[in-house]
């Protein structure tokens, strides 16, 4: 999604700037652009469609340097992705970039055309390039006219500004969407995510929502939402949140699914004891709230989305705990009935999904008892507005497809389910049961990727096809919709993932040899019960892929594939047969050529409605 960086030095920023947007890419983008101020004042504008690569192209044709600049990576809400509606938007002597949606464009747009501004664009940005304009021309300074113009703006933005007539200045402000202030020595930043900023400083301010600020090389000074000048904290962020080069591997995505030993070990650190969770492992205040909770609400978007799911079963089965999960989309907009003792939790890889923070902020008024998040990025949005936290230890996840951050949900779930199952009766020889298997799991995640070589092989058989189905019953349902989607997401093959027993109420219809159907089957209760819905499957000519342990008594034949999978401890089960899906699209996008990282029309870290 789309990308701000900016930069003011004694230096030229130009790399700086290009560097950012470099480090922003992996959220999704369809063009680019940047402006910098020269010393004479002027601005210059370089903008491409496609990738950051193509702008630097440019950018070599044609040079730009400057002390100040901004530039942005953006992902087409309003109008095409073209070169006309990349950002930044000019007006005058001013240079725009914007994240998020003016919901009152179109409003503003025929204002500011009965003024006579003339509009180069279709995006709702342009709009605000020239409402800043109109209120420069009113004689405030640009950071004033910038705050002023945010009072007439609906919706979400993150904007910075520069001016070709005030040197030394960014203005900049946020509502709805991410951004921070990189602090440097005689020189400062501002991005909508840290990450882009890294290779040039360690020390970041949040702003808070309704914040103006004016950033100059000799420092930051910030207004809130009532226009009271506030200090925002210095934030020091460690190495661990860089972004991590491919290594060995061909992509991020790759990278990213072999790397979930260490990731699920990390999440696992310091929580477990031998036979038990860690009484500190929510924090302190989860040891007093947890005993109170009656039920649970939990909200998400995508993948977790289906991490949410999973935990549905876990709580009502261990802690006999009613739990809830909806889109947060879904839940934002209709009424609600919300009883006495219900914790809202969000699932969040970013922090930052916009309908994932709206659903939160309005949960505030709703009487829930307290909301936690589950979230892999320290002092994003939701981390910083939800009364518990429970950080998740992916590191830095910079394919689009979510791999890494899904398992890792999962185990901090579990921990938590486990946790609430404590306050709710569960036995210490359950409880034990449980954190021994998850003693194993990281070992167990290392025998699951290591299944690389004949899932690869497998995926051979789904480059010509253009559908396919996956089955799962009970906890792994969720599974199942995860594999679905993220063939899908990286494929583009239409994927759909069913529960095993709803087969014969509607999906069988389309199964022939050309519909491949996944199916995930460890050795659990329902097992007997999944091999019949198989057989309804087989009995149509359908091709089956079943991913199951030597215990459940599959056996390759004609019309079925078995892709034998290690046993493990059934409460591990989603965890573990979720990698060899990852594994089996990624194969199948290989063969099929498509952009694994950055799969088209997706972004990562999706801040607009
Ligand atoms: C986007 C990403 C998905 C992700 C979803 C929710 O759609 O492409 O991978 O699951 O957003 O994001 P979040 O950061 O809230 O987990």
């Amino acid at each position: 999604m789309c990308g701000i960086v900016g930069a003011l030095a004694q230096r030229n920023v130009t790399e700086i700037l290009l560097e950012g947007l470099r480090r922003l890419e992996y959220r999704g983008y369809d063009s680019a652009g940047v402006c910098l101020r020269n010393g004479d004042g002027r601005l210059q504008l370089r903008k491409s469609l496609g990738k950051v690569a193509d702008l630097e192209a440019k950018l070599q044709e044609r040079p730009a340097e400057g002390h100040q600049g901004i530039a942005h990576t953006r992902w087409a809400t309003h109008g095409v992705p073209s070169n006309e509606n990349a950002h930044p938007h000019m007006s005058g002597p001013i240079a725009l970039v914007h994240n998020g949606i003016i919901e009152n464009h179109q409003a503003l747009r025929c204002e500011l055309q009965g003024k006579g501004y003339q509009f180069a664009s279709d995006t709702d940005t342009e709009v605000v390039a020239h409402l800043i304009h109109s209120l420069s021309k009113e004689g405030l300074s640009l950071v004033d006219a910038v705050g002023k113009a945010t009072q007439l703006l609906e919706g979400a933005y993150a904007l910075a500004v520069i001016s070709s007539e005030e040197p030394d200045v960014l203005a900049c402000a946020r509502y709805g969407s991410p951004l921070v202030l990189g602090a440097g020595i005689e020189e400062n930043f501002i991005a909508s995510d840290p990450m882009a900023l890294r290779q040039v400083t360690d020390r970041f301010l949040f702003l808070e929502e309704g914040d103006v600020a004016e950033v100059r090389r000799s420092g930051i000074s910030v207004r809130d939402k009532r226009g009271d000048v506030v200090s925002r904290p210095v934030h020091k962020l460690d190495g661990g949140h860089d972004v991590a080069d491919k290594g060995r591997y061909r992509h991020y995505m790759q990278k990213e699914i072999f790397e979930q030993p260490q990731v699920v070990a990390a999440t696992l650190a310091g929580r477990i004891g031998e036979h038990s969770v860690l009484s500190q492992a929510l924090g302190t205040r989860a040891r007093e709230i947890l005993p109170q909770v009656e039920q649970v609400q939990i909200v998400a978007c995508g993948t977790s989305y289906h991490a949410g799911m999973v935990a549905r079963y876990w709580l009502e089965d261990w802690a006999g705990v009613p739990c809830a999960v909806e889109v947060a989309s879904e839940l934002r907009y209709r009424k609600t009935v919300v009883r006495p003792g219900t914790l809202f939790v969000t699932i969040s890889q970013s922090g930052e999904t916009a309908d994932t923070l709206a659903a939160l902020r309005q949960a505030r008024a709703l009487g829930y008892l307290a909301s936690m998040t589950i979230c892999n990025v320290p002092n994003s949005s939701l981390v910083r507005e939800s009364e518990l936290s429970l950080m998740t230890e992916a590191g830095p996840e910079i394919g689009v497809a979510s791999t890494k951050a899904f398992t890792t949900q999962l185990v901090a779930l579990q921990l938590f389910c486990i946790a609430l199952a404590r306050a709710n009766g569960l036995s210490s020889e359950r409880e034990a049961e449980l954190v021994r298997a998850l003693h194993q799991l990281p070992q167990l995640m290392a025998a699951f990727t290591a299944l690389d070589k004949i899932v690869r092989h497998t995926s051979e058989a789904f480059a010509e096809k253009n559908h396919a189905l996956f089955l799962g019953r009970g906890v792994e349902f969720p599974i199942a919709l995860e594999g679905a989607l993220k063939l899908k997401e990286i494929s583009y093959i239409h994927a759909e993932a069913y529960p095993a027993g709803e087969l014969k109420h509607g999906p069988l219809a389309l199964v022939d040899a050309d519909m491949p159907v996944i199916v995930v089957a460890p050795n659990n209760e329902l097992l007997e019960k999944l091999k019949s819905n198989l057989q309804e499957v087989r009995a149509r000519g359908g091709q089956l892929f079943v991913f199951a342990s030597p215990k459940a008594g599959f056996a390759s034949e004609e019309g079925l594939t078995l892709i034998e999978v290690p046993d493990a401890p059934e409460s591990l089960a989603p965890i573990l047969y979720t990698v060899p899906l990852q594994l089996l699209s990624y194969h199948v996008a290989l063969l099929k050529g498509t952009d694994v990282d950055q799969p088209r029309n997706l972004a990562k870290s999706v801040t607009v409605e």
